[in-house]
C-alpha cells in the first residue's frame, strides 16, 4: 500500500465528515440506538433509520444533503449478528456507520464519484485493490463505474438474481420488512491473495479476502406490507460504510479487532481477566459487547425480561459468561467503561455524560447474574455429561432460562463451543407451556368490544373537557347494554352511552376516567366511569337511575369536578415525582406506565436496584417541597425547539412533530 499514514478511527470519522461537508452536506448527530416511534424496528440498524420519514416524503428537513457517523446495533430483528460475534473477524453487535444522504437531490453519478474520490484520493486506497458490485439490472451504475470511474469490466460484478425469492436479497437493501428500499452498489476491498476467499458472487465469497466496505443504496421504493413496491416521492441516496472494517484496512490490519479502538478495549479486558493472548475469542466478545451494552444504556435501555431490555440482558450475560470462562469470578465488565469513554467519548458526548448510569446498571446486572451463573454452569455440565446425542434437551435449556437466568441463546452458545446444540423446539414447548399457565392464572372478565359495523358509523368523540366540566347538547350516537348495541335503554339498566361530544375524560395515559351525571328532563344516568373504546370513542359507563334514553336524544353532562380536580393534582404530582426520581436516582429514570386517580398515583419506572430508605426519604422531601411551593401551572403553546430550550423534556422513544 502506498500510504505510510496510520489513520486512527477518530481521524477517519472526522475525515469523512469534513469531506462531505465540503460537498455541501449538513453534518447531523448520531440518532439514539432506540428509534423514535418506529414499531417496525427494534434498534437503529443503519444510518438511514433516522431519515426514514424523509425518504417517504412524510417529513421535511431544512437540508437535502446530510452526512453523519451513526451508532448502530444489529442484535435482534431483521439484521442480527449477535451469534456471529467472536466467531468471525468482522461481525459486531454494535458498530459505527459512516453515511451520506441525498433526499431527492443528487443521485447515482455523484454518489459514486464522491465515494471513489474519498477512498482513493483522501485515504489513498489503491484503485487496483477495489472492486464493485451492482444490482444485476442496473446498467446505469455499471456504466458509471466503467466509464466515469474507469474500473475494468472484470472488476464490476452484477449481483442480485432473486433465485425464486419474492425479491432480490443481494444488492437490494431494505431496513426492515417494510419501508424504504432500493438497489445498491457495493465497494469491496481485496485484502490480498494470502487470505482465503473469492470475489463477491463466487462460491467462496464468504471468505475474508474480499471485504465489503461501502454500500451505496439508490433508494427508490417503499416496500408495502403485502410485499409490493411503491415508488418514493423522489429518488434518494443512502450510503453506509462500516467504520471498523475501513479502519482495519487503513491501519493495515486484517481483523476489526486489531484496530486502535478495539485494541485498547482488548488490552483492558486482558488486564481485568488475566488472559494474556490478545487474540483470544472471549476478549473479543467482551470488547464488542461493552460497546453495545454501554450505548444501549446511554440510550435509555435497562436490562429486563422483555423487548429491548432483554436483548441488552442477553448481551451482558454473554459477556459475563465469557469472563467466567477466562476464570474471572469478580465483577469486571463495568470496569471497561472508562476505557470505552477514552476511545469514544469525544465522538459521542452522551457517553461520558451518562457514565455513572452505565456503570451502575452494568454492576447491578453483574451482581444479579453472579448469583446464578456458577450454579447454572454446573447444571449445564451435568446435563451435557448425560446426553449421548449431543443435544441439550429443551426442558433443561428452559430450566437454565427460568431458574438460572440463562438466555437460551447463551445456552446455545455454550453448547456450540462443545460441539453440541440445544433442542430449540423443546425449549419453545416448555416456554409455551409456562405462558399458558400464566395466562390461565391471569384471566379476568372480558371487556366490551364495539362491533366493527358500529365503529364504521361513528366519528371520534369530540373532547370538550380541557376547558369545561359541563356541556349541553351531548347527542347520543350509540348505546350498549349487556355488551351489545341497542336503540334504547330503560331505568335500572346498566349501560354504556356514547355521545358525539363530551366533557368526560376517558381513561388514558394512566389517568382514570371521569365520573358524574348525564341528564335530561326526567332522565338521570349516574356515570361511574368513562372508558375509551376503539381508541377514540368515549363511553360513559353507569346505571340509568331515571327515565329512558334512545339514540338521537340530547343529554347534558356534568363531570364530578372535585374528583377531576383531585386527579389533575395527582397527575401534576407524577411529574414532580418523575423529576425528583431523576434528580436522586439518575436521568435514566423514565416513565414506563402510571395510574393517576383522585386519591392516589402510581408511577412505573426502571431502575437497576431497589431504592433505599434513604433515597426514598429524599425523593419524598423533594416532591413535598414542590407541593408546598404551590407554583402556578400554566399552559403555553410553542414550537418544538422553543419548548426544548424552555426546558421541556422530550421522552425517549417518542417522536414529536414541530
Ligand atoms: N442502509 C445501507 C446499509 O446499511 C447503506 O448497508
Amino acid at each position: 500500500m502506498n500510504t505510510p499514514v496510520k489513520f486512527t478511527t477518530s481521524q477517519i470519522r472526522s475525515d469523512f465528515l469534513e469531506f462531505f461537508k465540503g460537498k455541501g452536506h449538513t453534518i447531523v448527530p448520531s440518532a439514539p440506538l432506540v428509534p423514535g416511534n418506529d414499531p417496525t424496528l427494534l434498534f437503529t440498524n443503519s444510518g438511514m433509520v433516522q431519515f426514514k420519514d424523509v425518504f417517504l416524503g412524510a417529513e421535511k428537513r431544512s437540508y437535502v444533503r446530510a452526512a453523519d457517523v451513526q451508532r448502530c446495533l444489529r442484535a435482534g430483528g431483521k439484521h442480527n449478528d449477535l451469534d456471529s460475534v467472536g466467531y468471525t473477524a468482522r461481525h459486531h453487535t454494535f458498530f459505527e456507520m459512516l453515511g451520506n444522504w441525498s433526499f431527492g437531490d443528487y443521485f447515482k453519478k455523484d454518489a459514486i464519484a464522491w465515494a471513489w474520490e474519498l477512498l482513493t484520493q483522501v485515504w489513498k486506497l489503491p484503485a487496483e485493490r477495489l472492486l464493485v458490485t451492482v444490482y444485476h439490472t442496473d446498467d446505469e451504475a455499471f456504466a458509471l463505474w466503467r466509464d466515469m470511474v474507469g474500473i475494468p469490466e472484470e472488476r464490476i460484478v452484477r449481483i442480485g438474481d432473486n433465485k425464486g425469492a419474492p425479491y432480490a436479497s443481494d444488492n437490494f437493501w431494505q431496513m426492515a420488512d417494510t419501508g424504504p428500499c432500493g438497489p445498491c452498489t457495493e465497494i469491496f476491498f481485496d485484502h490480498g491473495d494470502h487470505i482465503a476467499g473469492g470475489p463477491p458472487g463466487s462460491p467462496d465469497e464468504d471468505g475474508d479476502r474480499f471485504i465489503e466496505i461501502w454500500n451505496l443504496v439508490f433508494m427508490q421504493f417503499d416496500r408495502q406490507p403485502d410485499g409490493s413496491l411503491q415508488p418514493l416521492p423522489a429518488p434518494c441516496v443512502d450510503t453506509g460504510m462500516g467504520l471498523e472494517r475501513l479502519a482495519a484496512i487503513l491501519q493495515h490490519v486484517h481483523t476489526n479487532y486489531e484496530i486502535d479502538l478495539f485494541q485498547a478495549l482488548i488490552r483492558k479486558a486482558s488486564e481485568l481477566t488475566g488472559m494474556a493472548d490478545l487474540e483470544n475469542k472471549s476478549l473479543r466478545v467482551i470488547a464488542d459487547h461493552i460497546r453495545a451494552c454501554s450505548f444501549l444504556i446511554v440510550d435509555g435501555v435497562l436490562p429486563s425480561n422483555e423487548g429491548r431490555g432483554y436483548v441488552l440482558r442477553r448481551i451482558i450475560r454473554r459477556a459475563l459468561r465469557h469472563g467466567w470462562m477466562l476464570g474471572v469470578r469478580q465483577p469486571f465488565f463495568s470496569k471497561l467503561v472508562p476505557t470505552l469513554i477514552e476511545q469514544m467519548g469525544h465522538a459521542y458526548p452522551e457517553l461520558p455524560a451518562q457514565a455513572d448510569t452505565v456503570v451502575r446498571a452494568l454492576q447491578a446486572e453483574e451482581e444479579r447474574f453472579a448469583e446464578t451463573l456458577d450454579a447454572g454452569m454446573k447444571i449445564f455440565d451435568d446435563v451435557a455429561a448425560k446426553v449421548s446425542d449431543g443435544v441439550i434437551p429443551g426442558v433443561d435449556a428452559f430450566r437454565l432460562y427460568d431458574t438460572y437466568g440463562f438466555p437460551v441463546d447463551l445456552t446455545a452458545d455454550i453448547a456450540r463451543e462443545r460441539g453440541m446444540r440445544v433442542d430449540m423446539d423443546g425449549f419453545e414447548a416448555s416456554m409455551e407451556h409456562q405462558r399458558e399457565t400464566a395466562r390461565a392464572a391471569g384471566k379476568f372478565g372480558g371487556g366490551v368490544t364495539l362491533p366493527a359495523e358500529l365503529v364504521a358509523t361513528l366519528s371520534p368523540t369530540v373532547f370538550l373537557g380541557y376547558d369545561a366540566l359541563q356541556a349541553e347538547g351531548q347527542k347520543v350516537v350509540a348505546l350498549i347494554k349487556d355488551g351489545r348495541p341497542v336503540d334504547a335503554v330503560q331505568a335500572g339498566d346498566e349501560v354504556i352511552v356514547f355521545t358525539a361530544q363530551t366533557p368526560f375524560y376517558a381513561e388514558s395515559g394512566g389517568q382514570v376516567g371521569d365520573t358524574g351525571v348525564l341528564s335530561a328532563a326526567g332522565v338521570k344516568l349516574a356515570v361511574t366511569d368513562t372508558q375509551k373504546f376503539a381508541g377514540q370513542f368515549h363511553g360513559h359507563v353507569g346505571t340509568l337511575e331515571q327515565g329512558a334514553i334512545k339514540l338521537g336524544d340530547v343529554l347534558a353532562g356534568t363531570v364530578d369536578g372535585a374528583r377531576r380536580g383531585a386527579t389533575i393534582l395527582n397527575h401534576s404530582a407524577t411529574h414532580l415525582l418523575h423529576a425528583a426520581l431523576r434528580e436522586v436516582l439518575g436521568t435514566h429514570v423514565q416513565q414506563k406506565g402510571s395510574l393517576v386517580a383522585p386519591d392516589r398515583l402510581r408511577f412505573d419506572f426502571s431502575h437497576f436496584q431497589p431504592i433505599t430508605a434513604e433515597e426514598l426519604a429524599i425523593i419524598e422531601r423533594k416532591v413535598n417541597e414542590q407541593v408546598r411551593a404551590n407554583n402556578a401551572a400554566e399552559v403555553h403553546n410553542m414550537g418544538m425547539q422553543e419548548a426544548l430550550d424552555f426546558g421541556a423534556m422530550a421522552l425517549f422513544g417518542e417522536k414529536y412533530g414541530e
